[in-house]
């Protein structure tokens, strides 16, 4: 079966990594990746081919969102003969039939009938709206799938996303609730990161069981909540400058168990002796996050140098930040024992950002 996960843009191939590397090869071949798709500035989406069911994907942690797919359509027109293709295609999906049914596996729901809406989104240059596309997805529905599907505006049971990127359709039940992408994170700070981001760069510094991790501007501490949630670990260690974060952070890893050590602290001379940390993972902050940007050079440049000296040789440390040319200005003038490895952009609170990945010589 195809299924599809939605992530936030520039993170596709760090979601379907993940999915590769944790969801379990049932009796047969593991996942697949069929393909990946941007929307610019909104989402990519990562298409699975997977013969498991349905639930392993509800556990990934670089998504925000998972979904079955119910019906594809091929060379779409960009004129009006492309809404009766959208409605054909969907219509007489071989494949919605097993969708719903593995919706109703990954949802526990157990109704035949209920109520659906439609989500459309399009990227490319056709002709219709994407109204058009939602009333022609929403015919296909009542008239051709099993069951009786009556059309709502809001609290759906049943949520179908109907995606058109330039001339392919993609039409997906929704599997994942909320939680998937706020993870019962009970306070978010203006500056906070969205979970799905945190997990992806977590999973950047190979979590391991012996792990001393360090997050040393660690805000409302979502990053260390990803590394809490991924896996065993020795020692967490997350502190911020500012008291209101340090209140946040200590609530949102409440529930979290194991050695996690939160303080109140300055970046740029942490409590901690030199070389005492495997990895470190940070969000810089840039841009509206900062009320002085000349102060950056100077605070990326001392937080950097810290870095260098609390991290053990090998060790991995993984930052996102908005300007990477100043991120690597810091590193060449205050941190060259910091190895850059690969980078990647992705979109932070509607601005670029790249996550830079090194390691301590
Ligand atoms: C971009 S935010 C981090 C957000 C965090 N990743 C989250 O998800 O909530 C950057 C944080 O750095 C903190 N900060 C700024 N200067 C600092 C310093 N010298 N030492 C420690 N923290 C500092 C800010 O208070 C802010 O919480």
């Amino acid at each position: 079966m195809l299924y599809a996960l939605q992530t936030l843009p520039g993170l596709g191939q760090l979601a379907w990594h993940e999915a590769e590397t944790h969801l379990p090869a049932s009796d047969g071949p593991g996942p697949k990746l069929v393909g990946l798709k941007a929307i610019p500035g909104r989402n990519d989406i990562v298409l699975v081919a997977y013969r498991g069911g349905p639930r392993p994907f509800l556990g990934l942690r670089s998504s925000e969102d998972a979904f079955v797919v119910a019906a594809r359509g091929f060379r779409i027109a960009t004129d009006d003969r492309g809404l009766r293709q959208i409605y054909a295609a969907v219509r007489n999906s071989e494949d919605a039939a097993r969708a719903i049914d593995l919706w109703r596996r990954a949802t526990g729901s157990r109704q035949q009938n209920g109520s659906f809406r439609v989500i459309a989104r399009t990227v490319g240059k056709q002709k219709f709206l994407r109204r058009d596309i939602g009333r022609a997805v929403a015919d296909a529905v009542r008239e051709g799938w099993p069951g009786r599907w009556n059309l709502v505006e809001d609290d759906a049971d049943l949520e179908v996303w109907a995606t058109l990127v330039e001339n392919e359709l993609i039409c997906a039940l929704r599997l994942s609730d909320a939680s998937m992408r706020q993870r019962g994170k009970a306070r978010h700070l203006p500056a906070s990161l969205r979970p799905a981001l945190a997990a992806a760069m977590v999973a950047l510094t190979d979590p391991a069981p012996d792990d001393v991790f360090l997050d040393p501007m660690a805000g409302a501490g979502t990053i260390l909540a990803e590394r809490a949630a991924a896996g065993r670990f020795a020692e967490i260690h997350g502190g911020d400058i500012n008291g209101e974060a340090l209140s946040a952070m200590q609530e949102n890893l409440r529930g979290a168990g194991g050695r996690i050590h939160l303080s109140r602290w300055d970046a740029r001379r942490l409590p901690l002796e030199s070389g005492a940390v495997d990895k470190v993972a940070v969000n810089l902050p840039f841009g509206k996050q900062v009320s002085d940007e000349a102060q950056l050079p100077d605070l990326y440049r001392a937080v950097l140098a810290e870095v260098a000296r609390v991290l053990r040789p090998g060790g991995r440390l993984v930052a996102l930040a908005g300007d990477q040319r100043l991120l690597e200005a810091a590193r060449a003038s205050a941190a060259r024992a910091l190895r850059p490895g690969p980078r990647h952009r992705v979109i932070v609170l509607g601005q670029p950002a790249t996550i830079c990945e090194y390691t301590r010589q």
